[in-house]
Parts: structure tokens; sequence; C-alpha cells
């Protein structure tokens, strides 16, 4: 089909445009926003909001004019305020979460990191369309994991120990009186601190073939306290040692695997009699059509630059992809061996699976 030029409605084009800017507007606001980030000057601005560009640049040692501009382009964003009658730049308490709240569930920082970290990937990236080639987790940019870690962990302190644990038929029970538990694909451990604060009696593997991530998981453990019930080690899903595990939980990376059956049906030879897998995956509908909206846009970008190629790169390629859904997963999780699959909890963001044999 050839398309004309007098074909275009020039309504539907404004309609169009007007959004199309907003999205350029929002992707340089969030880089004016990770730039802040890493100098710390939100947060230098909320220590003396109100402030000028000037008494900013005195605080914090930084160049007047870029802080000016930076600081015209947040205002412009609506990221921080600008009372034009005294020239003075200050941060409500709702812009303050968002830039300046490490920890908060609703500080935006690490999902600018992660953002950031595609943009910096992009030639990799375009290269693989052409090669249909992966790229393994490792060749991203650094960014990637912290900003997964920073993103996500928030999101874990708020329904992993009070929510979705005790979702699970019985599991609560184990780990108060003493379990064994495998966290695979752990990343930074940030789920598996977790688990290992609130139930002391019970023992934590951290499983990951990231190097540098275990590295940092085995760091983190040791200042939260935990070293004595977690163990973290380098290997893959398909390999990680051990048998009769009361719980194995994956967060957010069966869908990164090469070989999600194969990873899902190891996690099924190494489970205790009545055993629970716990698999935490991106929410989605089962449709393509279901998951058109800003979150399904976020994820199947973040999809097609990250998960795709991290599966591509491994054996097997199955290339799940992030917007999988309730129905394909538990397609996965039967061919592995899985039995009984159930959806035990959802947020807007995340879909908790509780999967039997
Ligand atoms: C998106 S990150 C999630 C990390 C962590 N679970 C979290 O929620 O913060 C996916 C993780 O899966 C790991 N991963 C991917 N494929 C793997 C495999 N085949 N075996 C072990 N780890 C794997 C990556 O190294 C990465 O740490």
């Amino acid at each position: 089909m050839t398309m004309h030029l007098n074909e275009v409605d020039a309504g539907k084009l404004e309609q169009l445009q007007g959004k199309v800017i907003n999205d350029v507007a929002g992707s340089l606001g969030l880089l004016m926003a990770y730039i802040g980030d890493k100098l710390d000057l939100y947060s230098a601005l909320l220590e003396i909001s109100p402030a000028s560009s000037r008494e900013l640049a005195d605080s914090t040692g930084m160049d007047e004019r870029y802080l000016r501009e930076w600081l015209s382009a947040n205002a412009a964003a609506g990221y921080v305020n600008y009372d034009a009658a005294s020239g003075k730049f200050s941060l409500s308490p709702e812009q303050a979460v968002i830039f300046a709240s490490e920890g908060h569930p609703a500080c935006m920082q690490g999902f600018f990191q992660a953002v950031m970290s595609v943009y910096i990937d992009e030639p990799k990236l375009t290269e693989v369309f052409r090669s249909g080639q992966g790229l393994p987790w490792r060749e991203h940019s650094p960014c990637l994991f912290c900003g997964t870690e920073r993103f996500f962990r928030p999101m874990y302190a708020m329904n992993l120990i009070d929510v979705w644990l005790p979702a699970l038929d019985g599991v609560r029970e184990k780990l108060e009186a003493g379990a064994r538990v495998a966290d695979i694909g752990c990343g930074h451990g940030s789920s598996t601190i977790l688990m290992a604060k609130a139930f002391p009696n019970s023992t934590f593997h951290g499983f990951d073939f990231h190097e540098p991530s275990i590295e940092h998981a085995r760091e983190r453990a040791r200042a939260a306290g935990v070293a004595s019930n977690t163990i973290f080690e380098v290997v893959t899903a398909k390999e990680y040692p051990g048998k009769n595990y009361d719980l194995v939980t994956i967060f957010d990376a069966l869908h990164d695997m090469g070989d999600p059956v194969g990873a899902a049906s190891h996690v099924a030879s190494t489970l205790a009699d009545g055993g629970t897998l716990m698999l935490v995956e991106p929410f989605a509908g089962d449709s393509l059509e279901e998951n058109l909206h800003p979150l399904g846009q976020i994820y199947y970008s973040f999809s097609t630059m990250v998960c795709v190629p991290a599966s591509k790169s491994q054996k097997v390629g199955l290339g799940l992809g992030a917007q999988a859904g309730q129905k394909r997963l538990t397609e996965v999780l039967n061919a592995a061996g899985f039995g009984q699959v159930r959806r035990a909890a959802t947020t807007p963001t995340n879909l908790v699976l509780e999967a039997k044999i």
C-alpha cells in the first residue's frame, strides 16, 4: 500500500505531534533528572530551598551558569518550582519524593538510571537487530545493574514480606520455623537480603551468573547484618547447587533467561516435597492489545533492549519477553513439571505466581 501525503488528516497529525513533543520533552527531562541525581543537586536544593542558582552554586561548588540553565529546564518540566518575584527555585514535597528520596517507592531516580543505561548502550542494541545475536546482561552499561536494583528494591521492601510471601500457601510459617530458600537470578540481592532479615531462622542462597552483581550482593548482605544466613554464588539458573529447598524465588529474571523451561525444570528438581516456586514477573495481560498503554510501552521497550537480547545471548534463546503474561508463563511452568500454578498477588507492575509440582 502506498501512502500519499495528501491523505494525511491535519487534526490527527497535530494530535500525534503534540504527543511526540511531550515524549521528547520527557526524554530530555529524564536526562536532566539523571544529571541532577549524579551531582546530588535535588538534595542540595531541598536543603536550602528556596534558592537562586547563585545560592545553589555556592552551596554545591558547581558552576552557576550551568545550574541556572539546568534549573530553568527543570522548572519548565515541572520538576522544580520557580518563583518569578524572588527568582528562586524550590522543591514541593511531591517533587522531593520523586527526585530526592532514595528508597521511597515513588522515587524515580533508579528508573531514570536504567533508562540512561539503554541510551548509552544504543549502538550495541541497534547492531543486534541486524545480526540477530543476543547481548549478554554483563555487556550492558553498569548503570543498568544499579538502576534495576534502585528501582526494584523499594517495591520489594513494600510488598515482599508483608504481602507476597503471606499470599503463598503455608510458606510464611515454614520461613519462620527455619527453611531453605534459593533466590535465582538474585542480581544485587535486594530480595534475598530482605527475606534474610525478616526470617533469621531460615537460610537464603542467592544465585546469579553475573559475578559483579554477586560481589555486590555479598557486600550488601554484610552491611545489612545478614551475612550469617545468606550465601551468594555465581552460577547459572540451570546449574545451581543444593536440594530440598522449601522455597525457590525468581524475581524479574525468568524471562531474561535463554531457557526458562530448562531453568524452571531445574528448580522443580531442587524443591523439597511440598516446596514452592514463587515467580515474580512484570505485570502484563495475555495479549499485545491488553498491554498497549504507557506501562506496556515501558516494559516492551526494556524488553527490546535488555530482556530479549539477554535471553538470545544464552543457549536456547527463547526470548520470552518482559510482557509474557500469566497464560504464557503458566505454559512455561507446566512444561517444566509444575502442575499447579496460580496467581498469588499483583501490583500495577508485578505479577506474582505460586507454582507447585
Ligand atoms: C532484571 S535482573 C533482576 C535482578 C534481581 N532478581 C532483582 O529483582 O533485582 C535479571 C537478573 O537475572 C540474571 N540472569 C539472567 N539469566 C540468568 C541465568 N541463566 N542464570 C542466572 N542468572 C541469570 C541476571 O544476571 C540479572 O541479575
